[in-house]
């Protein structure tokens, strides 16, 4: 079945410790995530990265780089702030992806 935003809705619950995908929205532990999908790593100008994402900025987050990064944040980027284990599940992974790129202006 195609990811369903709704599904990654309900994942993005173990993500809200730390990250809102809100327009706006403040950032917290980790940065606000609104138009994080296709954009560059390193998205926010106004949140202060670890030197190894912010190093990666002429990367973008595509689909491909989300699935990698979501499923083990140490393993893809070695030293991120992010301490989140990651997301096991691929539909998870997809379901949250599918989320996300729906809190964009494009
Ligand atoms: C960074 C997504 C869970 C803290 C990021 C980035 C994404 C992301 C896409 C990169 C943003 C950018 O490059 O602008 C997610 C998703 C999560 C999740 C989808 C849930 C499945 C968490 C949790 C925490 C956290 C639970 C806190 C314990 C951070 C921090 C960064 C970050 C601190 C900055 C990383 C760095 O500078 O090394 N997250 N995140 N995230 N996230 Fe998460």
């Amino acid at each position: 079945a195609a990811a369903d935003p709704a599904e990654g809705q309900k994942v993005f619950g173990k993500c809200k410790a730390c990250h809102n995908a809100d327009k706006g929205g403040a950032n917290q532990v980790g940065p606000n995530l609104w138009n994080v999908v296709g954009g560059p790593h390193a998205h926010s100008a106004t949140f202060t990265y670890s030197s190894v994402i912010a190093g990666m900025h002429d990367k973008t987050w595509s689909y491909e780089e989300l699935n990698a990064f979501l499923t083990s944040p140490k393993t893809y980027a070695p030293g991120t702030k992010m301490t989140f284990a990651g997301l096991s599940k691929p539909q998870d992974r997809a379901a949250v992806i599918a989320f996300l790129r729906g809190q964009s202006d494009s």
